[in-house]
């Protein structure tokens, strides 16, 4: 069947580039002739149809805004047979042939199986600070989180070394270290503890007090958030007790980080990303994500994508170690 109108909608956890890549997405699909309709709250909007009619203008001025003009919601009605069915009805009524879903593993993992099960055509774009799907280099709004840690670390560094103290700082990442450990280099930690590595409380505190003694005056330790050990503040709890010569603080920066205007690098990636998004369709792709990989637009299947296979650069892991000594 061919495609005359396409449905956008972001879900999951904001993340700033969304916006641009709505815009994106939009523009392109108008400029190739197909109607537009925006699904409000994610996959909420299809189950209990809240769908609006997109024009040139609707997206005009907001390439600089963070969040998402569409709204974003975790929908666990989607998650069922029903919510689904509901979701398919809804899509049809409202002349919807083909979807694109900008969001993370779970938003695509709901949009790989809805397209199984009701055959309908979706593309997504990596809409997430996480960084964490495979088949593209970085996701939507990775690189503005990564530049809202900086600036947060450079200010704790200012106390941390007036008051010669320790800082415990926690960051997103979902169950993955990219956001923790890129975020370490940029700013100069001393430490990145990220759920791929083991931690061993004995190495921590050697590699602090190490610097400690070469008359460094404070220390910074970027910790993956982690539900399963706690986090930063376990951590923290750890080492103050094993170690309570250190004058240490706990600081977990929270939803900050998936807030505010997208930089140019998360600008370019969802208006490349968007426009893809459409020639995708336009060729007869079906159930791929738009991901870049060396500065190319790649097509990577949603099982792909979500495996997040990618990994995490060792080498990164080891250039904290040495360039904080
Ligand atoms: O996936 C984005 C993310 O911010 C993760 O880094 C974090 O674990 C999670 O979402 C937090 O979700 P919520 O906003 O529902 O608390």
């Amino acid at each position: 069947m061919a495609i005359k109108t396409i449905g956008i909608l972001t879900s999951g956890g904001d993340s700033p580039g969304m916006n641009a890549a709505i815009r994106a997405v939009t523009r392109s699909a108008i400029y190739n002739g197909f109607g537009v309709k925006g699904v409000m709250r994610g996959y909420k909007g299809l189950v209990y149809n809240e769908i609006v009619d997109l024009h040139s203008q609707s997206v005009s001025n907001i390439i600089q805004q963070g969040g998402t003009i569409l709204k974003t919601a975790r929908c666990k009605e989607f998650a069922t047979v029903e919510g689904r069915k509901a979701a398919c009805d809804n899509m049809q009524a409202a002349g919807i042939d083909a979807l694109v879903v900008i969001g993370g593993d779970g938003s695509l993992t709901g949009a790989g199986i809805f397209a199984r099960e009701y055959n309908v055509p979706i593309v997504g774009l990596p809409g997430t600070i996480d960084n964490d799907l495979g088949g593209t280099d970085s996701t939507i709004g990775y690189d503005t989180a990564l530049n809202t840690i900086m600036e947060a670390v450079d200010k704790l560094r200012d106390t941390a070394s007036s008051h010669e103290r320790l800082f415990f700082v926690e960051v997103m990442g979902h169950t993955a270290g990219y956001l923790a450990l890129n975020s370490a280099l940029a700013t100069g930690a001393e430490a990145a503890i990220i759920p791929e590595m083991e931690t061993e409380v004995d190495q921590l505190a050697d590699l602090i007090s190490n610097g400690f003694r070469k008359s460094k005056n404070s220390a910074i330790v970027i910790v993956a958030e982690n539900p399963q050990t706690g986090g930063a503040t376990a951590l923290a709890e750890r080492v103050k007790k094993e170690f309570p010569q250190y004058d240490a603080r706990v600081t977990i920066l929270g939803h900050i980080q998936r807030g505010g205007s997208p930089t140019a690098v998360d600008r370019i990636l969802a208006s490349r990303m968007g426009e893809a998004a459409i020639e995708a369709l336009i060729d007869g792709q079906r159930n791929v994500m738009v991901g870049i990989e060396n500065g190319k637009i790649v097509y990577v299947p949603f099982n792909r994508a979500i495996k997040h296979d990618k990994g995490i650069n060792r080498n990164s892991l080891e250039l904290v170690k040495i360039l904080s000594i």
